[in-house]
């Protein structure tokens, strides 16, 4: 049943691909082969020392598990190899939105053969669904959710995925952003509801306000926008964020891919080989629009990889890119409120050895003040994790990195982050805050290159405490403990909640964590979220070929892991070639909603139609909450 395969490579082996790292290996990969699986966990438990302070290790899982298992409200399900979803016994799944679905009723009907006009595109649900959040506004309930990057030859049928044309380009711009869009609950079923004032598309063009200490500084400077604090559209959306206020925040990530040269010659920086800006973009908008032309406009990449502020209630406001939270590949943005009011966002960077950073605004919020600069003025700090089971946020400033002030750091964050020492990590994916408890989770996705290969800033990757695997294809979730219970507090302690493996294959660091059974196995976990009972929901895309060291793994899956005693299950298994990506809940939490993102044909609409991104609603058969 493998004769149907994505043709595009991710983002990531596509950045390897243009930008190959040194192949040389510094480094000591020994350590992490020749340790046992015992020695291992040893490890993993030496690291959450302090098992008071840790509250729930590793350790307790076993007996923990028997007497809590009843948090855990469904039967688990096997893995699956084919082209549909999975649920449990008991629960039900149905699409909400898919791609080319009419937002408006001017936009056309998607056609299962050819997709979506250009211009009908603007006005229709977006490809790639990812990150996504509801928001209820006035008792309608509203979705904001990701269109992530563009499956061409899917988007383009008619040329079987080239882009030959400014017209194919606009599409692709249109079929990318955000969508905000009303639902609504008729007897059970989830639709969209069609010309709501509440709907927008926001794409690749729509004006965004510069906000934040990099607005007007000269690298932000463009012929069409000489004060630098207009920049048009945002891109390659990938995890999202919710802040307190009720806005929704939208994150960047693989921006430096949409960049090319028409000149050969053109020469890059060293600022744009660390971001990964070259001279080939990976759907050749360079050709069709000068903007995207780095000859032509060499600062317009500098006005992308940022935390984007969209108010889903008002469709007419302008979006804010917030550089006050730093410019690199932005995952998502997990926010939580510090005992004194100030607000704290969670950013991860998901490149190979990258970092993970955290935000904490100067100003506190004031529940109905005012809201419309708390992102604009704070500090930004990279994390260093030591291999003690201690942590420390390493604030970005001038001083500490050597930087010329705050607009160059907030512009060339990875510099500044690679100066003050933190710790490189295998690609920072999710962050969730606990609402219950003082903790937030980070989804390691994976790194091939762990103890291989140098970072893009040359920072060397060596095996160390939250990374503790070479050649880590199957990743791990660390979490982190705020001292005093305060996330805006310097110090923290961590430990790992899991680490991926595959303990029918390996007998050492890579059969997993004690919590990874033949019954529960994943790999690269990714999107993340808690429930309102603090339940931790794990999204996963990875490799589901089911063969080899991913044997018995099957399609890309979503578990619920509880934090308490670690115990993990599978919920849902996703369509074969998809990555399940986004959730969030109606407001009654009786309606779980996922994504799921570049299925391959014929998910969902059956044999003939191109394969369609979409949005499911998931609920109990008795209507119960599910989260
Ligand atoms: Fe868009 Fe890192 O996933
Ligand atoms: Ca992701
Ligand atoms: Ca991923
Ligand atoms: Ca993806």
């Amino acid at each position: 049943m493998k004769d149907i395969e994505r043709p595009e490579l991710s983002w990531d082996e596509w950045d390897e691909l243009k930008d190959p790292r040194p192949e040389e290996n510094d480094f000591d990969a020994v350590v992490a082969s020749a340790m046992t699986r015992r020695a291992f966990m040893g490890r993993v438990l030496a690291m959450g020392s302090g098992a008071a302070v840790m509250g729930t290790g590793l350790l307790n899982t076993t007996s923990a598990q028997a007497q809590a298992s009843n948090r855990f409200a469904f039967t688990p399900i096997p893995i699956a190899t084919d082209f549909t979803i999975h649920v449990p016994e008991g629960y039900s799944w149905a699409p909400v939105a898919k791609w080319g679905d009419p937002l408006f009723s001017d936009a056309p009907a998607f056609d299962p053969k050819s997709g979506v006009t250009k211009d009908g595109q603007a006005r229709a649900f977006g490809e790639n669904t990812d990150g996504m959040e509801l928001f209820n506004v006035n008792g309608h309930e509203i979705i904001a959710v990701n269109h992530e990057y563009a499956n061409t030859s899917q988007n383009l049928p008619l040329t079987e995925g080239e882009v030959t044309s400014a017209d194919d380009v606009t599409l692709l711009q249109n079929a990318q952003g955000v969508a905000v869009f009303e639902v609504a609950e008729t007897d059970g079923v989830w639709d969209i509801v069609v010309d709501s004032p509440y709907n927008r598309r926001i794409t690749h063009t729509t004006p965004m306000a510069i906000q934040g200490p990099a607005a007007g500084h000269d690298l932000l400077k463009t012929e069409a926008d000489p004060d630098g604090v207009l920049a048009l559209g945002t891109m390659n959306n990938c995890g999202a964020g919710k802040t307190p206020w009720g806005t929704y925040l939208t994150c960047e990530e693989n921006f430096n891919g949409y960049f090319g040269s028409t000149d050969e010659g053109f020469e890059r920086s060293g600022e744009f080989a660390r971001y990964g800006i070259g001279l080939e973009g990976r759907y050749a908008y360079e050709k069709f629009d000068a903007r995207f032309d780095i000859s032509k406009n060499p600062n317009e990449p500098n006005r992308f990889g940022y935390i984007v502020e969209i108010d889903p209630a008002d469709p007419t406001s302008t979006p804010v890119k917030r550089t006050a939270l730093g410019r690199f590949k932005h995952e998502n943005a997990a926010t939580a409120v510090a005992p004194d009011g100030r607000v704290v966002v969670y950013l991860g960077d998901d490149e190979r050895g990258e970092y993970l950073y955290k935000f904490v605004s100067r100003d506190v919020y004031v529940p109905g003040g005012d809201t419309s600069t708390l992102l604009d003025h704070g500090q930004l700090y990279a994390a260093k994790f030591n291999d003690d089971g201690r942590g420390e946020w390493l604030a970005l400033t001038p001083e500490a990195t050597g930087m010329a002030d705050e607009a160059e750091i907030a512009i060339l964050t990875r510099l500044a982050a690679s100066a003050v020492g933190a710790t490189t990590m295998d690609r920072p994916e999710w962050v969730a805050v606990n609402p219950v408890a003082a903790e937030a989770y980070c989804a390691l996705t994976n790194n091939r290159n762990r103890a291989v290969k140098a970072n893009a800033g040359g920072d060397e990757t060596p095996v160390n405490g939250p990374n503790p695997r070479a050649e880590n294809n199957y990743g791990q979730i660390v979490r982190w403990y705020p001292e005093s219970d305060d996330h805006a507090a310097v110090d923290f302690t961590w430990d790992l909640y899991v680490m991926a493996g595959n303990p029918t294959v390996h007998d050492d660091a890579y059969a997993g964590s004690d919590n990874v059974n033949e019954g529960n196995l994943f790999n690269s976990p990714d999107g993340m979220m808690f429930d309102s009972a603090g339940m931790l929901w794990i999204q996963t895309d990875g490799d589901d070929s089911n063969e080899d060291g991913f044997a018995g793994m099957g399609n890309n899956q979503m578990l619920v892991g509880d934090p308490v005693t670690g115990e993990i299950q599978r919920f849902m298994t996703g369509p074969n070639g998809s990555e399940v990506t986004g959730i969030t809940w109606s407001s009654d939490r009786r309606t779980a909603f996922v994504g799921i993102q570049h299925p391959s044909a014929p998910f969902p609409d059956g044999d003939g139609s191109l394969a369609r991104s979409t949005i499911v609603a998931i609920k109990r058969d008795d209507n119960a909450i599910i989260g």
